[in-house]
């Protein structure tokens, strides 16, 4: 009877682990979804783009403003003290991708 406990219990255990095995997959596919360069972003743009001080808060700010801003910096269209130079290695792929990732965070006021 005992024994037969036992082997539930650890059929439970096993279980739960698959659980958490599937909950660390997640978690790892959306960190993959993030840009790889997002992060060099929040060291001017403040933590999760909502900006401490002067320089424009990125998060929440409508995609395909992001967007233009960004090509815009890149191509030369828009001027800016150091933008520019930052956008300049960005592929159109990941600018959508960037201006996707900041657009979807929650801006200050929301
Ligand atoms: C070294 C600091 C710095 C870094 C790093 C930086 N930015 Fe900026 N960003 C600025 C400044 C300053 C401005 C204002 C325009 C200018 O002077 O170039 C700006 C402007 C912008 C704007 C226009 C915002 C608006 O409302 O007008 C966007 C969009 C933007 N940055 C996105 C990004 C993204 C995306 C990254 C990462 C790839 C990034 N920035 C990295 C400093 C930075």
């Amino acid at each position: 009877m005992i024994f037969h406990h036992a082997r539930r219990i650890a059929r439970g255990v096993a279980a739960a682990g698959a659980v958490c095995a599937f909950g660390l997959a997640s978690a790892g596919a959306a960190q993959e979804a993030r840009p790889v360069n997002a992060e060099s972003c929040t060291s001017c743009h403040g933590p999760g783009g909502v900006s401490l001080g002067a320089i424009p808060t990125i998060a929440g700010q409508d995609v395909a403003e992001l967007d233009a801003a960004l090509r815009g910096y890149r191509d030369g269209a828009r001027q800016g003290t150091i933008m520019g130079r930052l956008v300049g290695p960005l592929s159109d792929a990941e600018i959508v991708e960037i201006s996707a990732y900041f657009a979807a965070l929650t801006g200050p006021e929301q």
